[in-house]
């Protein structure tokens, strides 16, 4: 690996445009634990190591870009919600963030549950032997067919999203012969802090029926009349990377509001409240998450005071967190190609992914921090922009951030906290591959979503 300096450009935030970072960290090789998975450390060479292997090991072995995965870290996470929620609770983890065969009985074996959103993750779920009483199906849209194949195969419930979905699934439940469990999905009116394409309570969008206007109640009361369906519960998801717990307590008051409504009016207590996912993680050492056993704490506080004051017998609880697991516990590798400084402006890293393996940052805006990882540095530091290979300019991994100012083609650098909505929203944009997905504990590593070739793509592209 080259190890050349070159210009470097501006070392320093005399252009620094507006962003998190004010001045360089004091320590460019310091790793903050809050933003990378709990086995990262560097090894007294310098390099970076993940479950004890080294990354210049792995992009040797596995090739770059690739997402690397601290398995130890994700059932640590997946198991601290558990346990925060206890046995009165149940935590479903949310498969969108990211879902694959071996996560699936990650999660099975650590005793959480599964959302799933659509037939490929339902299938996923399936076909590595996740229960399907433990699948909850979610959705604005569900097909027929993907409505029928949850019924069939017995999930667990089914997280109704409009007055048609009611119908629609009972019918289908009814001529299965089935009473599905559902849940109805409502919106509370919250406005989330977070971007306005991932927060989903406020009443201007597609998910849910709004508490406004009495549309929620009247929601229950058609699905109560209905054979094919047995109501268990109110779903209610304010949005996601929230970091402030207000906007759920919020929530918890009004879906338990209209539990009391619920039962005011029919005479039925509903078991079961989901409150839905959201948890906000650290992308850069200036977020500051809450932790499982804060969250839990919190919710079946509100929840419990609420139902008392409405003297109601306190429902089940489930949350939904995706990001809040396996956020964290990866990080994409990748290798510099070109270094261009611009003069009195910044450094362009650009490296061998980009908004195919990580299209948060062009679509939310979203920040990240990065590091050196296959070698130490005690060079100056200078702003880069670390950009994709995509014919596109927007095409930026992370917008601001700090680096050695001896980075050079070869080095390896790696962007943490990718593991959620990274390798999940990945796309074939400019037919580049989608990196694979490599699990590594105890110093050992495994593929468990291989690289894309382009015989993958070919495949598909019958002529
Ligand atoms: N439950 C429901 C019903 C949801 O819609 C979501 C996320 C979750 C749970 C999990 O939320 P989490 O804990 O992961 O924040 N692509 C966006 C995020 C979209 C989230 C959609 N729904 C991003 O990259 O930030």
């Amino acid at each position: 690996m080259s190890r050349s300096a070159h210009p470097a450009g501006p070392r320093h935030a005399d252009v620094f445009p507006e962003g998190h970072y004010s001045a360089p960290p004091a320590d460019l090789n310091a790793l903050d634990p809050k933003v990378w998975a709990q086995t990262v450390e560097r090894d007294a060479d310098g390099v970076v190591t993940v479950g004890g292997m080294a990354v210049t090991r792995l992009a040797e072995e596995y090739g770059t870009p690739a997402y690397v995965l601290d398995e130890a870290d994700f059932r640590a996470r997946a198991r601290a919600w558990r346990t925060a929620f206890g046995t009165d609770a149940d935590v479903f983890y949310a498969g969108k963030a990211f879902l694959s065969r071996a996560v699936v009985r990650w999660l099975d074996e650590e005793g959480l549950n599964l959302d799933v959103c659509s037939g490929g993750e339902l299938a996923t779920a399936l076909s590595a032997g996740m229960p399907a009483d433990r699948i909850a199906f979610h959705g604005n849209n569900k097909s027929p067919e993907e409505i029928e194949r949850a019924v069939r195969a017995g999930v667990g419930r089914i997280v109704l999203d409009s007055f048609q979905e009611i119908v629609r699934v009972a019918h289908i439940a009814q001529s299965l012969g089935v009473r599905q469990r559902v849940q109805i999905r409502i919106t509370v009116g919250v406005e989330a802090h977070t971007h306005e394409f991932i927060a989903t309570a406020h009443e201007d969008q597609k998910f849910g029926i709004p508490l406004a206007g009495g549309q929620a109640a009247e929601a229950v009361r058609r699905a109560l009349q209905l054979d094919g369906l047995e109501v268990i519960g109110i779903h209610s998801h304010i949005g996601s990377q929230i970091f402030d717990m207000s906007g759920f307590e919020v929530a918890a008051h009004r879906v338990v509001a209209l539990l009391k409504d619920i039962r005011d009016e029919h005479g039925v207590e509903l078991p079961e409240i989901d409150l839905g996912g959201g948890l906000g993680i650290a992308y850069t050492s200036d977020d500051d998450p809450c932790e499982p056993h804060e969250i839990a704490k919190a919710l079946t506080e509100i929840v419990t005071r609420e139902c008392e004051g409405a003297r109601l017998r306190t429902p089940r609880i489930s949350v939904e967190p995706g990001r809040a697991i396996v956020g964290p516990t990866a990080f994409t590798l990748y290798e510099v190609g070109t270094v261009k400084p611009l003069d009195g402006l910044r450094t362009y890293v650009s490296v061998d992914g980009g908004m195919s393996d990580n299209i948060r940052t062009a679509l939310y805006d979203a920040e990240y921090s990065v590091a050196l990882v296959s070698r130490a540095s005690d060079a100056e530091s200078m702003l880069v922009r670390v950009v994709g290979k995509h014919c596109e300019s927007g095409d930026i991994v992370v917008k601001d951030a700090f680096l050695p100012g001896d980075l050079a083609p070869g080095d390896l650098i790696a962007v943490p906290a990718t593991g959620a909505y990274c390798r999940s929203m990945a796309s074939n944009y400019n037919h580049v591959l989608r990196p694979p997905v490599v699990a590594v504990r105890d110093g050992e590593a495994r593929v468990i979503v291989r690289r894309e070739t382009e015989e993958d793509l070919l495949r598909l592209d019958v002529g």
